[in-house]
């Protein structure tokens, strides 16, 4: 078995997404951006995850661009700033975030945050780019279960991806169990917690019995449970192991050893309460 990981998740909408791909929140540097992008991309990275506010989606397109990989075969995600929520801001925004990534379409574009009064607006502004085929699903983030159940009383078609914060110290199982009954894809947001989990005692003993790192337990606990995972890594090695967690697999008593570790504890801020 390839060491690297290629599997995918079937959206709503029958497209497919990768269910690996690379975060790159708080790549600052240019040159260092590109760099760790086109380094994902040659390691077997399809999918790279952005945002208007990381700055950082001129890089991206320049990666993407120059990669050599045909763009059908790349997955490209973006998100509307908090600042520019509403119907015709969300589509001034989509407008401007394609023009710096330099691409024609996005794979998937996504409400931040829930603005209050301006969140429902914004799906629907997302809808309206799903309709013209400027987006090949629509999805959000950050959205507990009364922000989608206000969503669906607006919406034509349900998001298809919800990107929450989600990690074995905020395991969101209530949360992951209403998306799963509504046919929405989740997506982990800082899933090793930022760097805080890797030296978490479980997570290195299972890890020794494979010969994985911390890092890589945690991937793949993401993966067996069915969630799109897009850790952040500028570091060559580190994006390389991420992606190296096709060739083990955690058994059951592993899995719920790990489901254990949940605290409830978010090492991001609280939709509800930002
Ligand atoms: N929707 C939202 O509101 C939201 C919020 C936060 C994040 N996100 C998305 O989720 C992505 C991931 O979340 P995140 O960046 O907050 O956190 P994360 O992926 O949980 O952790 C990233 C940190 O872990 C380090 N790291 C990565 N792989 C490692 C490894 N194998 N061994 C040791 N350290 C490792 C990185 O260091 P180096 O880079 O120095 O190697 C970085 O400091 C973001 O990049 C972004 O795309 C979305």
């Amino acid at each position: 078995m390839s060491k690297r990981f290629t599997g995918t998740i079937e959206l709503a909408n029958g497209v497919k997404m990768p269910q690996l791909g690379l975060g790159v929140y708080k790549m600052t540097d240019s040159g260092q951006t590109v760099e760790a992008i086109t380094y994902a991309i040659e390691t077997g990275y399809r999918a790279i995850d952005t945002a208007a506010i990381y700055e950082n989606e001129r890089e991206t397109g320049e990666a993407v661009r120059h990669s050599g990989v045909p763009r059908e075969e790349l997955f490209i995600t973006s998100k509307v700033w908090n600042t520019d929520q509403g119907y015709d801001s969300t589509l001034r925004a989509f407008e401007e975030s394609l023009e710096k990534l330099g691409l024609d379409y996005l794979d998937l574009y996504l409400t931040h945050w829930p603005v209050s009064e301006k969140y429902v607006e914004t799906y629907k502004a997302i809808e309206r780019l799903y309709d013209e085929k400027l987006i090949r699903a629509t999805g959000v983030s950050n959205h507990h279960a009364h922000h989608l159940e206000k969503v669906f009383v607006k919406a034509n078609v349900a998001p298809m991806v919800n990107q929450i914060e989600l990690h074995p110290h905020l395991t969101q199982e209530s949360l992951r169990a209403f998306c799963k009954e509504n046919g929405i894809a989740v997506t982990s947001w800082s899933p090793l917690a930022r760097g805080k989990l890797l030296a978490e005692p479980t997570l290195l003993h299972i890890g020794e019995h494979y010969g994985k790192t911390p890092a890589q337990v945690i991937i793949r606990w993401h993966l067996q449970n069915d969630l799109i995972v897009i850790p952040k890594s500028v570091t060559p090695e580190r994006i390389r192991e991420n992606s190296e967690v096709a060739d083990f697999e955690l058994s059951s008593e592993e899995m719920a050893s790990i489901n254990e570790l949940n605290r409830n504890e978010r090492a991001g801020t609280d939709p509800d309460t930002y």
